[in-house]
């Protein structure tokens, strides 16, 4: 039997902790052998409420989940921690956009940032879900530059499994037969959903929807907004899909894609035009715990892609500034 691992989720009372706790505990993110140990942080007036999903994950008796920690110490969540999914932060409600919740959410990852950076081991990895994930993951990112930049990643798995699932969909087939989507740039409005490498059943996505129209127009709208639409629906922003998300995501970052593209958001680095500074959603493989950006062509949606960038570079100058010392942002 491995050793286990301790798992941090921020945020642990809440409605994607409850959905994403039994399954890390099931191990469907870290492998059916890999037993861990939960750090649930939760603020100080939400932790009777985090005891009671303690309670029900110890009734749930999972074989791999060998120990739970609760708290309202990042620093004593985060000590000799190994990964973590930062969920912890205020959803956004009708009529708002993801980066209205800067100001509200950046502190919360300016101080997380910091207690990874003192107590976490050094091979920490992270995946951002809460909102605006991109920049927030940045915020995080910077307050522990000990760690490696490439150990961080912002959630654009929801964007990338809503891509499959529409497309399933209209195409009346399984979800596992299409291939090769993937989403660019920021978890907002202005993100891309790329089918133009994608298959269905190992041909051409466009060939089979055979309906350019709808990809252009109520397809590529109904990407952008889900996330508003679920809101409107349930007067709640989703929980189960994103918690299945950070899962998919987590899983094959640290267990391996097995050879399929994935969409995460890490650090950009040049390529598809975007110069380094921002968490940027690019199509990745993954193994052995480490991820590698594929190369598509995106030729033809360059100023997209370009459209996107900017907003994340304009996250981070406008709000950036209020929560770290950062002197690429001090013109
Ligand atoms: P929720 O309000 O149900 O739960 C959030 C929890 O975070 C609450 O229990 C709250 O007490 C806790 N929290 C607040 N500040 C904290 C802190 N400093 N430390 C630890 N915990 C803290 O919200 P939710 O529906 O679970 O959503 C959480 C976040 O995830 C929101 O920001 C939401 O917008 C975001 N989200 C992102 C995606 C994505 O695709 N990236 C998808 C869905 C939701
Ligand atoms: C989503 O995409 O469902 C989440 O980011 C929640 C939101 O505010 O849209």
């Amino acid at each position: 039997m491995k050793d286990p691992v301790r798992v941090v989720v921020t945020g642990a009372a809440g409605q994607i902790g409850y959905s994403i706790l039994p399954r890390i505990s099931k191990g469907d993110a870290f492998g059916p052998d890999q037993p861990v140990i939960l750090m649930l942080l939760e603020i100080t007036p939400a932790l009777t409420a985090l005891k009671g999903v303690e309670m029900e994950l110890i009734d749930c008796a999972f074989p791999l989940l060998h120990g739970i920690v609760c708290t309202d110490d990042p620093m004593v969540a985060f000590k000799d921690a190994d990964y973590a999914f930062l969920v912890g932060a205020f959803p956004r409600k009708a009529g708002m956009v993801r980066a209205d919740l800067l100001a509200k959410n950046a502190g919360i990852f300016k101080v997380q940032g910091a207690a990874i950076e003192k107590v976490a081991k050094k091979t920490f990895k992270a995946l951002v879900v809460g909102n605006p994930a991109n920049t927030n993951c940045l915020i995080l990112a910077e307050h522990a530059p000990s760690i490696p930049r490439k150990n961080f990643c912002a959630m654009t798995r929801l964007d990338h499994n809503r891509t499959i699932g529409q497309l399933a969909t209209r195409a009346g087939c399984t979800p596992s037969d299409v291939e090769g989507v993937c989403v660019f740039g920021n978890h907002s409005a202005s993100m891309v959903p790329f089918i133009e490498a994608a298959t269905i059943k190992g041909k051409p996505v466009r060939e089979v929807i055979g309906d350019d129209e709808w990809i252009a127009g109520e397809f590529i709208k109904t990407i952008k907004t889900r996330g508003g639409a679920i809101i409107k629906a349930r007067g709640l922003s989703s929980a189960c899909s994103a918690a299945n998300a950070a899962i998919d995501c987590m899983h094959d970052w640290i267990c391996g894609s097995d050879g399929k593209i994935v969409s995460m958001a890490i650090m950009s680095s040049g390529k598809y035009g975007v110069p380094e500074g921002v968490f940027y959603s690019v199509p990745c493989k993954c193994k052995d715990g480490e991820w590698e950006v594929v190369e598509l062509d995106a030729s033809k949606q360059a100023d997209a892609l370009k459209a996107t960038a900017d907003e994340l570079f304009d996250e981070r100058k406008t709000r950036l500034s209020d929560y770290i010392f950062d002197p690429m942002i001090a013109d």
